[in-house]
């Protein structure tokens, strides 16, 4: 964590809380948020839930997302959500690129360079996925997977306002309980650090870099302290309010260290 970037601490419910439940536990991260006052803390409930939780946290400390969205603005598109409807909704963040929406809904590098340009054109910050396969780790390919990753969205990424996120997710440590190593996490954050600072050395320094895959509170505190990590996205320790706030508690108490 790095004294110039204000950590950013989100969690992604995934199809979880979709209704009531949803707007319960965004009010108690809402709660929550005086306590952390050196943090942005994020929610990304299902559609669902969106504009009902945003018009809850407007005017409050807490961001809300989307999980997704599709490329084009409108049309004839059944089922699908675009980045004008997100905002209308009254998010202002968007996830874009998720391992589980690369995966098992076929989303490609380009679609997601694609996609960062309309969430921008609407005013939507992104927080865009990276990461690498098991086996693309077991065959000492996890740079360069992630380099080609980062490489197919960067010009798009580029125009992105300075609080967007990247965030760096392990496939095999996504809700899988298995944590990658704090130094495995550390190279792959700094490299792709270095990546973003041959586009542009400004956009280096901006960027917010988060680590996601089985973020807990008991490993929270040793991710985040790295220096290229600027914060988590969570998935399942998010859905309870006890490990979403002690996660985040760890990364204010990182913060209000390095002021000092
Ligand atoms: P996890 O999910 O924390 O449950 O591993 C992280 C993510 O998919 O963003």
């Amino acid at each position: 964590m790095h004294r110039s970037r204000t950590p950013l601490i989100a969690g992604n419910w995934k199809m979880h809380h979709g209704g009531l439940s949803g707007l319960e536990l965004a009010m108690a991260v809402k709660a929550s948020s005086s306590q952390v006052p050196l943090i942005d803390l994020l929610v990304a409930p299902p559609f669902t839930a969106l504009a009902a939780i945003a018009h809850e946290m407007d005017g409050s400390r807490v961001l809300v997302a989307a999980q997704n969205m599709h490329a084009k603005t409108h049309g004839a598109f059944t089922g699908e959500v675009s980045a004008p409807m997100i905002a209308e909704a009254g998010a202002t963040w968007v996830i874009l690129g998720h391992s589980e929406r690369r995966q098992l809904f076929g989303e490609t590098s380009s679609g997601v360079s694609e996609k960062i340009h309309v969430a921008t054109q609407a005013k939507l910050l992104p927080i865009v996925c990276v990461g690498e396969t098991l086996a693309e780790r077991e065959a000492g390919n996890t740079l360069g997977v992630v380099s080609s990753q980062i490489a197919a969205v960067i010009e798009a990424f580029r125009e992105t306002p300075s609080a967007a996120a990247i965030a760096y997710e392990p496939v095999w440590a996504i809700g899988t309980g298995k944590n990658a190593l704090a130094t495995d996490v550390e190279e792959a954050h700094a490299h792709i650090r270095s990546l973003l600072e041959k586009a542009s050395p400004t956009l280096a320094a901006r960027t917010r870099i988060l680590y996601g895959g089985s973020v807990k509170p008991d490993n929270a505190l040793s991710l985040l302290e790295q220096p290229n990590v600027d914060g988590a996205l969570i998935g399942g320790a998010s859905l309870d309010i006890a490990s979403f706030g002690a996660i985040a508690k760890a990364a204010q108490t990182l913060a209000s260290a390095n002021q000092v």
